[in-house]
Parts: C-alpha cells; structure tokens; sequence
C-alpha cells in the first residue's frame, strides 16, 4: 500500500476546493493499493471532509497548533482538526519552516499534539540546496530526525515522515528517484535508534504524472507528497489515473 497525498497549499479558497475534493470523489482508484489524502486549506478542511465522507478518500491539515485550545489568535488546534475528521496533518512543512520561522522545537510539540489529539503527524524534513551543495545533508536530517523521535513516547500511535529536500518543492527540479531512494534508506536507518515502530516516509518535492510511478514504484518510497500538481484538476487527475495505471 502506498500513499498519496494532496497538499493544496494555498493554492485553493473555500469554493475551488469544495469544486475540486467533488471531482476527486468521481475518480477511480484501487483504494487497497492506494491511500488517498487531501489537506485543503483550514477555512475549507470540514466542508471537504463532508464532500469525501463515505468514500476511502481521507482529510488532511495543512498545520496545527500545539495547544489544544486557549487564547492562540489565528490558531488551529490539532485536536479540533480531529473533530472534523482529519486522519492526518501536516507538521514542519517547508513553508512553514522557512516562510514562518518554525524550529525543530515548535515541530516536535506538533507533533506531540497530533499524537495527542489522535492525529497521525506526517512530520517534513528536507535539506536546503546550500545545505546538499557542501555535503551537509545527513547532518540536517539526522538534527531534524533526532528532535522529532528522541525519547518520543509513541505508544503504538503512528507517525510519517516526508523527506522534501527544500531544493526540490515547487522547482521542478525533483530529487532523482534512485537518490531519493538512498537517502530514504538511511532515513529508515536513523529512524531505528529511536524506534522499533514501522514509520512510512514519503518523498515530496516537484512529483507530477510523468514521475510519480518513478518513486512510487520502489519499495523504500512508501508514498508521495503532492502540491502544485494535485491543486488543479487536470494534473492531478493525469496524475491519479497514471497511478491506477501503473502501480
Ligand atoms: P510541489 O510541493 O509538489 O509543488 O513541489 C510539494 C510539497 O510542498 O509538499
């Protein structure tokens, strides 16, 4: 089973994304084979939920808070993203790391949030191109990898990982597939200090209908992160049927 997932970013307001999760629901796909998730944006997430219940199409957010609940204006919990029937969220996005300043510490209280809430955090590391041109891109994951598991209680509770190499979201410039294999072996490597838990981890970073299978296809990839391409109806709706296609 592999798993895909549809960051819309914030790409789509309330109606496009209503629009767009209605179409998706039409779409075939093999649901045995394929985990499918959309994170659309907070102000559209439980609406979308709605469109997609009673299908095997799963909610997604894009952020959350790390309180619960309290005075955190402009703020989302991961607990009430819950009680709209998010399964999942996103935590660490680049965006988020590098546009909003988050560190490895707000990131590993996400995480703990989502755990808590019961939320599965699909938790994003990723190099910078400076960070991959002087070699120091094992050293960046391992620091990221190494605040997000270091004396985490998982408890049985699940947690994903996307490698997203910053160089590679929306540039068009994807990390090649046999390099991307590598580096998700020795991500699940590093992941084996802290943890005996199977964690998925999922490449993200410029995939597209003419690559996708590329990545999907291997068996250390164990699912892809999507953004611009599953956004529009067309690319990702290429982008579905390539898969049912082929993998
Ligand atoms: P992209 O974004 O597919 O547009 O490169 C991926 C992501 O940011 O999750």
């Amino acid at each position: 089973m592999k798993y895909l997932f549809a960051n819309w970013k914030m790409y789509l307001d309330f109606d496009e994304s209503c629009m767009l999760a209605s179409q998706v629901r039409e779409w075939l796909y093999d649901s045995d084979a394929v985990t499918l998730a959309l994170f659309p944006a907070s102000i559209a997430a439980r609406e979308v939920g709605m469109i997609v219940a009673g299908t095997d199409i799963q909610l997604g957010a894009q952020n959350v808070a790390w309180v619960p609940k309290g005075a955190y204006t402009g703020a989302v919990s991961a607990l009430m993203y819950k009680g709209i029937g998010c399964t999942y969220a996103l935590v660490g996005h680049s965006e988020r790391r590098h546009i909003f300043g988050e560190s490895d510490t707000d990131v590993r209280k996400k995480v703990e949030a989502c755990l808590d809430a019961g939320i599965v955090p699909v938790v994003c590391i990723g190099e910078t191109k400076e960070e991959k041109e002087e070699g120091k891109r094992e050293y960046r994951l391992k620091k990221q990898l190494l605040k997000i598991f270091k004396d985490l209680d998982l408890g049985g509770r699940k947690i994903i990982i996307a490698y997203e190499p910053v160089w590679s979201i929306g540039t068009g410039d994807a990390c090649l597939p046999a390099d991307a294999e590598d580096i998700h072996l020795w991500i699940r490597t590093e992941i084996k200090q802290y943890t005996d838990s199977e964690v998925p981890i999922l490449y993200g970073g410029s995939v597209n209908a003419e690559n996708v299978v590329s990545y999907l296809s291997r068996t250390a990839i164990d699912g892809v992160l999507v953004g611009s391409m599953s956004a529009k109806e067309e690319t990702f709706r290429t982008l579905i049927e390539v898969v049912q296609r082929e993998c």
